[in-house]
């Protein structure tokens, strides 16, 4: 992803993910996790810990979507993650999201509906069965990762909210809280953290609002207690931990396109034959696959297209990018 500033952050901009990996690896069988918190030479190393599970979800559907796809580790999907929030090195969420509080927890629906409402969290897990989603996720960066997700469709939400004939875009505003999330103490991006969907979009079967993964309820690095996912899309589509979600008229300019405009565009649909400025989409590495990843190729829409591909007929895919 880009960052302008601070000059210090570029850098760390992407672990690769082998360097990640073998660090991790190197610490566990050398046993320096429990001697690691003293180091201040090998920071990225002290910080190389395992993620401890969450809560088990008691009650959700299984189904077979998705089950011919071998799953990355629970350890990688929890430990590898994207949050400026908790800052932006792959293995700082995990570690500063400790503090972040998850409960209580509400979203509040606005703009153009006709049921504007606060959702707790005990309504939002009534308003359909909870499902297990096994999912495809590929980041823009040029990695991927396959996650069983737990949630529940977002068109349950939206068919309470019942937007009126002007909503055309469904906004997600995800939490930005100072005092307990140290990225959004610094300019990294312009906070809070803003994504959205078309209206169609966001009613699609894939798109659901996730509250697990594994069986358990979310970590907080990885978007508690609820966060966007939307499979055929960059990973940066799915905001984490979410505290409002608007209904509008016009399309909005999310977080990404404000910070790159050239670079995240509203759209962005996995499209191998549209590179980013700075990265090829042709393919990408599965996380999870071994130390020494090979690269495979990357699909249109994700693997996705014959479930989404009629959103987008006619539409020229590398202006609407
Ligand atoms: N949501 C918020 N609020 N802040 C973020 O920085 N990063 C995005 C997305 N959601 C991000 C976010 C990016 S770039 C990716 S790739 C995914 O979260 C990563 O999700 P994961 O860590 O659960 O794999």
């Amino acid at each position: 992803m880009l960052i302008g500033k601070p000059a210090d952050i570029a850098p760390s901009e992407i672990t690769p993910v082998e360097t990640f990996r073998r660090r991790r690896e190197i610490v566990k069988a050398l046993g320096l996790s429990a001697i690691a918190p003293l180091s201040t030479a090998w920071p990225a190393l002290a910080q190389a810990e395992d993620a401890p599970h969450q809560p088990p979800i008691k009650q959700f559907n299984k189904t077979d979507f998705g089950k011919e796809e071998k799953l990355t580790p629970y350890q990688d999907v929890t430990t590898y993650n994207n949050f400026y929030e908790f800052g932006t090195a792959k293995e700082q969420p995990a570690v500063n999201a400790k503090k972040f509080r998850t409960t209580p927890w509400s979203i509040s629906i606005e703009g153009e509906v006709h049921k504007a409402q606060t959702l707790d969290m005990d309504k939002l897990l009534k308003l359909a069965p909870l499902e297990e989603r096994i999912y495809r996720m590929r980041c823009v960066e040029g990695w991927s990762m396959v996650i069983p997700w737990v949630g529940i469709p977002l068109s349950a939400l939206i068919k309470l909210a019942q937007p009126t004939s002007n909503a055309k875009y469904v906004e997600f505003i995800t939490a930005a809280e100072p005092d307990s999330m140290i990225g959004v103490r610094a300019p990294i991006l312009d906070w809070p953290y803003l994504e959205a969907l078309r209206l169609d979009e966001a009613m699609h079967p894939l798109t659901i609002l996730a509250v697990g993964l594994y069986g358990e309820y979310l970590p907080k690095q990885n978007g508690a207690p609820v966060r966007l996912v939307v499979p055929w899309k960059y990973g940066f589509k799915g905001g984490k931990s979410i505290v409002r979600i608007r209904f509008s008229e016009r399309m909005p300019q999310t977080t990404w396109m404000r910070a790159a405009a050239n670079e995240y565009g509203f759209y962005a649909n996995v499209n191998p034959k549209v590179a980013h400025p700075r990265w090829s989409q042709a393919s990408e590495r599965r996380i999870g696959s071994g130390l020494f990843t090979r690269r495979i190729p990357t699909q249109m829409f994700n693997g996705y297209a014959e479930q989404v591909g009629q959103l987008y007929a006619g539409m020229d895919l590398a202006k609407n990018f």
